[in-house]
């Protein structure tokens, strides 16, 4: 079997910056373990109350249990696919809760709600694919824009971790077999990267060949992610109308620290 393996190197964001989303199936099978989130947002979302927006619903892991509770939800996100199987799992709720639900597929830059919202949430470092200073301008306006005042806007990043982004992009990481949820076919599944320490961004790819060379050609799913260091987002929060009321090292409410894994941030709208 021909394996194309290559050495990570950076690629066209606006192309291939959210390649990785195109299947769900894959998604869902990948992240079905990450569950260290929801009863956070869940807590938190309901102490609040709707109307809530999530930025970057992606296949409806947070939006369900929020509809279950009996919120009004609006999920946004730019991948049909994902989106497609987050309304399957909303029909699944019936009728009366899925009403409460309403999916768009539009780009995160390009919000166009005005004070609708009582919070806002964008999970699961979905903001790492706001690459440049325009995109992030453009996100926070529009989240500030459809927030209503002191609306609440949490989400979480990766905190940066040098461990990780100086691994050697010339070698494979991660490896693991996994038969595809939806297909069948199993796979050889491996990942590497390039940090671009410039402008902040990996560029990661996952790869996947078959098992079985009669099951198909390898192929490459790519994203990338804009490494954000808490300073750097509480200047932008707080240059965009926003305060940052906490900022938490993990979904426990931990202080950030060095080896802290993700950065928790809770802002109020002004
Ligand atoms: C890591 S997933 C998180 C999905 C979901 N929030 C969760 O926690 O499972 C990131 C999501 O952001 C979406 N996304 C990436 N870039 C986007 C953009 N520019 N506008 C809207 N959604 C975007 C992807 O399609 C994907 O569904």
């Amino acid at each position: 079997m021909t394996i194309h393996f290559h050495e990570a190197v950076p690629f066209d964001l606006d192309e291939s910056g959210s390649e990785y989303y195109q299947d769900a199936w894959i998604y869902d099978h990948d992240f079905h373990w990450y569950k260290l989130d929801a009863p956070f947002y869940r807590n938190m979302v309901g102490s609040i109350g709707g109307p809530v927006l999530e930025i970057g619903c992606g296949t409806g892991r947070l939006m369900v249990p929020w509809l279950k509770d009996g919120l009004n939800v609006t999920g946004v996100d730019l991948s049909e696919d994902m989106l497609e199987r987050a309304r399957q799992k909303i029909a699944r709720l019936g009728k009366a809760t899925a009403a409460n639900a309403t999916l768009i597929q539009k780009d995160m830059r390009r919000l166009r709600f005005r004070s609708q919202f009582n919070v806002a949430v964008c999970a699961f470092n979905t903001m790492m694919h706001l690459y440049t200073h325009k995109d992030i301008s453009l996100f926070l306006r529009g989240v500030h824009r459809s927030l209503v005042t002191d609306g609440t806007f949490m989400f979480d990043v990766l905190n940066p971790d040098f461990r990780w982004l100086m691994r050697d992009p010339a070698k494979r990481w991660s490896r693991i077999r996994f038969k595809h949820p939806h297909y069948g076919t199993t796979y050889h599944y491996t990942t590497n990267h390039y940090y671009d320490a410039h402008d902040q961004i990996v560029y990661v790819y996952v790869y996947h060949e078959p098992v079985d060379e009669k099951d198909g050609p390898s192929y490459v799913l790519r994203f990338g992610h804009r490494i954000f260091f808490p300073q750097e987002m509480t200047y932008l929060l707080e240059t965009h109308g926003f305060e940052v009321e906490n900022l938490f090292g993990g979904f426990d409410g931990s202080d950030l620290e060095l080896y802290s894994t993700t950065s928790v941030f809770i802002c109020r709208r002004r």
